[in-house]
């Protein structure tokens, strides 16, 4: 079944194809949409319906085959001794290449049990009827003294996952890191809330 991933992040989009399974195909498409939410369902529900609007419409001009389904995330890090800051912030805050230096920097001396943290994933659907489901994932896990790590995105190589084995989500392989991440376990409880509710065109 095809489905519309609104995303422009390629890591986002492997992550999300392995979860699903070969039973979907993905097509990403990167919305250009400002994220104004305050929560992450809000943000993740404004990208689904952005690329839902295209995806419609140019299913309707015949422009290419329609995509039924539009999926979106958003998704972030809370860290306990920042106030849960970055969070709904995590890809805005600072730019990019700053994201771990500045994590890091900001729990300078902090110690490593009051390091924790969790990974936050709201996950969003939406049909061209209109319909909308949007459900939450959350992984616990610590923030590590240094970057460890080549796999993942984003703070990956700083996170410890505390279901794990010690390792940060950058030394899993994929379908490690989503059999234990919130991306993981937002996206399955979406297929399950799908799952009671068949597709109409
Ligand atoms: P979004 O694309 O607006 O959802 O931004 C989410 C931001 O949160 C990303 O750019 C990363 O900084 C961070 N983030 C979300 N999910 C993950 C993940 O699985 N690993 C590492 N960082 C993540």
């Amino acid at each position: 079944m095809p489905v519309v991933l609104a995303t422009g992040n390629p890591h986002k989009v492997s992550e999300v194809a392995g979860i699903l399974g070969p039973g979907w195909e993905v097509v990403a498409e990167d919305v250009e949409v400002e994220e104004t939410g305050e929560t992450f369902e809000e943000n993740a529900l404004i990208k689904a319906r952005a690329a839902a609007a295209g995806a419609v419409s140019r299913a309707r001009t015949g422009a290419e085959p329609p995509c039924v389904l539009v999926l979106a995330d958003d998704s972030g890090i809370e860290v306990d001794a920042l106030g849960g800051e970055p969070g709904v912030r995590s890809a805005r805050w600072v730019p990019e290449g700053e994201w771990i230096p500045s994590l890091l920097r900001a729990l300078d001396g902090v110690p490593a049990d009051a390091r924790t943290a969790r990974y936050v994933c709201a996950a969003a659907a939406v049909w061209p009827d209109g319909r909308e489901h949007v459900v939450r994932g959350t992984v616990d896990g610590t923030v590590a003294l240094e970057p460890v790590g080549t796999g993942g995105f984003g703070y990956d190589p700083v996170m410890v996952p505390a279901e794990g084995d010690g390792r940060t989500f950058a030394e899993m392989t994929v379908t490690e890191k989503q059999a234990l991440s919130h991306r993981g376990r937002a996206f399955r409880a979406l297929l399950s809330v799908l799952a009671e509710e068949p597709p109409r065109r």
